[in-house]
Formats: C-alpha cells, sequence, structure tokens
C-alpha cells in the first residue's frame, strides 16, 4: 500500500494512505468513536462520490480521515474530517486538512462544520458562514401544518432526473450530477409541477439513524413543503431526518411541526468565497441538504 505522507504525534506515528485502500469498517469505527450515525452504506456512497486520505497508525488502525468531492472542475467540498479523541488538539486535523488543500491546488473549497471543527476552519482561512439547522425525530405527519400551493405534486420518474440536475445547478451553482448518480438510485423523489415545468423537487433515502429529507430545492418555502410533505407521511412514526438553512424559517418550522426538533447546528463554510450560490436571487436554491457531508 502507498504511503502519502508520515506525521508523528505524541506515541503515534501515522500513515497517511488513500481511503480507498483501507477497510471500510475501520472507517466506520472512527466515525461512531466521534458519535456520528453514518451506517456502512453512507460511507460506501462516499467512498463511490469522492476521494480522501486515511491516517493509520502502527497497528494499522484508522484514526483520522479527510475526503473531498468534486463538483465541477474548480471545486471541491471537504467532508469527513475526523481525528480519534485521544489524538485531538495535536494538529492532526490541521494536518489532513493541509493534505487535503494541497491534493486540490487551484480549486475553490467550501464544507459544512461542525461547531468542534469550526475554529479550526477559521483558523484555516474559511468564511462566507451560513448556519444549518439539523433537524431530526419521530415523523408526526397528522402535525404538519397545511401550505396552499401551486401546481401538482406527484413522484419523480426516471425522466425527470434532467430537470432535477437542471435545479440543483440552478440552486447551487455546481455540476452535482455526479452525487444525483449515487443518491438517485437510493432515493424517493416527489416533484412540484407547475405551468408543464418542474419547479421544486425533494428526495428522500435510507440514512444514519433512519431517512434523510434532502436535497430539497425549491425557489420558495412553501413549495418545499409541498414537495417533503410525502416523505413525512411515508415515515411516519420512524425516524427522519433534515438539514436546512436557518435563513428557511417556514420550513424549519414545517419540520419542527412534522415531529423533526432542532438537534444541533452546523455551519456552511466557503474559503474565499461562498460554497453555494444560486444562479439568481429569487430562483431555486437548497432548502436542505442531500447531508452534510455532500452538500
Ligand atoms: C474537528 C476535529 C477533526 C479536529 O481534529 P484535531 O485533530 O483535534 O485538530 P487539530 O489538533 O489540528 O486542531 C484542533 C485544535 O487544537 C489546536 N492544536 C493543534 N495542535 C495543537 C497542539 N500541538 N497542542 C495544543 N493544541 C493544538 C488547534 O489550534 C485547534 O485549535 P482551534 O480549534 O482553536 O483552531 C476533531 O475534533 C474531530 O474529529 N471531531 C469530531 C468530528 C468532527 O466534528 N469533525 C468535523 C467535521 S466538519
Amino acid at each position: 500500500m502507498e504511503t502519502i505522507a508520515r506525521l508523528h504525534i505524541d506515541t503515534f506515528e501515522l500513515t497517511l494512505r488513500d481511503i480507498k485502500q483501507v477497510d471500510p469498517k475501520l472507517l466506520h469505527a472512527l466515525s461512531v468513536s466521534v458519535g456520528w450515525p453514518h451506517r456502512d452504506s453512507d460511507w460506501q456512497m462516499l467512498l463511490e462520490l469522492g476521494q480522501g486520505l486515511a491516517a493509520v497508525d502502527e497497528i494499522g488502525r484508522v484514526v483520522g480521515t479527510v475526503m473531498w468531492l468534486r463538483y465541477g472542475a474548480d471545486f471541491a467540498l471537504i467532508c469527513m474530517l475526523i481525528t480519534l479523541p485521544r489524538l485531538q488538539e495535536q494538529g492532526a486535523g490541521s494536518w489532513l486538512m493541509e493534505k487535503a488543500h494541497e491534493l486540490n491546488k487551484g480549486a475553490v473549497f467550501g464544507l459544512n462544520a461542525t461547531r468542534e471543527a469550526k475554529r479550526l476552519y477559521r483558523s484555516l482561512g474559511y468564511g462566507y458562514e451560513q448556519k444549518i439547522l439539523r433537524c431530526q425525530g419521530e415523523a408526526t405527519p397528522e402535525a404538519a401544518l397545511s401550505a396552499k400551493v401551486e401546481g401538482l405534486v406527484r413522484p419523480a420518474a426516471a425522466s425527470d432526473h434532467e430537470s432535477l440536475l437542471r435545479l440543483d445547478l440552478a440552486a447551487t451553482g455546481h455540476d452535482r450530477s455526479i452525487a444525483y448518480q449515487a443518491l438517485l438510485p437510493v432515493s424517493r423523489g416527489q416533484v412540484l409541477v407547475r405551468n408543464d415545468e418542474i419547479v421544486a423537487f425533494s428526495l428522500c433515502r435510507p440514512f444514519g439513524r433512519g431517512h434523510v429529507i434532502g436535497p430539497v430545492i425549491a425557489a420558495s418555502e412553501d413549495d418545499a413543503i409541498a414537495v417533503s410533505r410525502a416523505h413525512v407521511e411515508t415515515h411516519a412514526g420512524s425516524f427522519l431526518r433534515a438539514d436546512t438553512p436557518a435563513s428557511n424559517t417556514v420550513f424549519t418550522n414545517f419540520l419542527v411541526g412534522s415531529g423533526m426538533q432542532i438537534y444541533d447546528s452546523a455551519t456552511s463554510m466557503g474559503l474565499g468565497r461562498a460554497p453555494f450560490k444560486p444562479l439568481a436571487s429569487a430562483g431555486p436554491r437548497r432548502i436542505t441538504l442531500a447531508s452534510q457531508a455532500i452538500g
């Protein structure tokens, strides 16, 4: 197995390897050690989508990771930065970030920071902060607020996929087709059709402790609610999650009214510029993330 770099910390000697060359079970064990809910299949999707590095100790344990997903030629979304709790605050996280930056020279960087990691990213120059609320809980559709919406909501079909990609590009400013290639086969979708055109959609897939509603792309929060309600109904009584920018107050109220309380928050950050930017200010935007890792 090829060694990419080495670092001595305390009694550890860390060797950096291509993340795809280490046992995925060890990656899962690392994310469990910091309390993250990812399943093996969540890791699997990320490994198919992106690249990354694993820091391995002398006896083969994975003690740190960082990944990145390339959206288009010049944008890298950093994710899955984790270091083993025993190893933290000794420079391993910064070292992994430095290597990820080096391996993506020339790219614009974005990420979603946990509370723990925000200061570290700020010290690396990240800014353009946007608060993201993690809402989760047992889905309760009967409590969902009713909103009037113009148009027809129906399940997404394979023939809609091009429209979904077009809306996503308008909402994020990036060609995220690689993410959709992984998301679409494992998701159920709803679309809102108005004047024969798809104007909003939502996807929902198994993730972590249950299912996640994301991405939801819409130009208004009412449209976003219209395409999300069916997922709440489908998963009534089971665990559902959605990550939404805090500025979406109406949508957040819908989530809370549907059993998904605000559990935690993260911060979307960019290095040198905002990571995601709608092409038009009144056009489609991200109402929920696919996940914190995928954006
Ligand atoms: C966030 C995380 C990856 C940071 O990893 P880490 O190995 O502790 O990172 P570092 O040691 O490089 O930096 C952490 C802090 O320790 C400080 N530090 C670095 N080297 C140090 C040293 N030798 N002695 C004391 N402090 C040190 C850094 O300045 C940094 O401080 P800051 O937050 O004020 O900038 C780690 O805490 C973690 O895995 N958390 C759980 C998962 C998570 O939230 N990941 C982030 C995803 S967005």
